[in-house]
């Protein structure tokens, strides 16, 4: 089983990609950790600011290219933005089951505003133009994240919730 999860910054990828992998005893790949090591250990932030966007997401297609068609079976938790550039959800959904961690704008909101500093996206925007800029940017994101094979509503849920409910639609 090949699962991947999906969704915007803040919706919870990472930390329920990690626990469904314990719980389902597959191995987990974070996309943006990868990076972050092919990099040298230099945070997504700083490869943002030295080599650009456009630099970023051919590394990204490239590397998310090498994990799905790989014959293990694994859980892997892609970036926000994963999803929305080139072909990529196409291949998301041919080699691996998407799983959309799906809430709303306020929600991420909340999350994205304690942990902004860290995304290159969204850390210069101050509290009032954040939540302005996720409405907008999750609603152009989405027609991407619809396109996932499954969807799972994660508003008000804990992420042992989230994991059980994944599992549940898998087994
Ligand atoms: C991005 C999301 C980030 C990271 C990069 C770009 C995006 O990952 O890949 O900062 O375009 O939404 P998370 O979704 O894990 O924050």
């Amino acid at each position: 089983m090949k699962i991947t999860l999906i969704g915007y910054m803040g919706s919870g990828k990472t930390t329920v990609g990690k626990m469904l992998s314990q719980k389902l005893n597959l191995n987990f790949y974070d996309l943006d950790a990868l990076l972050v090591e092919e990099n040298k250990n230099d945070s997504i932030l700083n490869l943002f600011k030295k080599k650009g966007e456009l630099f970023f997401r051919n590394r990204e297609h490239s590397l998310l290219k090498t994990i799905l068609k790989q014959k293990n079976k694994y859980v892997l938790s892609v970036g926000g933005g994963t999803p929305c550039f080139y072909n990529n959800i196409y291949l998301l959904n041919k080699y691996s089951n998407t799983f959309y961690l799906k809430t709303d704008s306020y929600t991420l909101f909340k999350r994205l505003f304690l942990e902004k500093d860290t995304r290159p996206l969204i850390s210069h925007l101050s509290k009032n133009e954040l939540f302005i800029f996720i409405i907008k940017h999750l609603s152009k994101r989405s027609y991407f994240y619809e396109k996932s094979l499954e969807k799972i509503n994660v508003y008000g849920k804990s992420k042992y919730d989230i994991v059980q409910e994944i599992v549940k639609s898998v087994s």
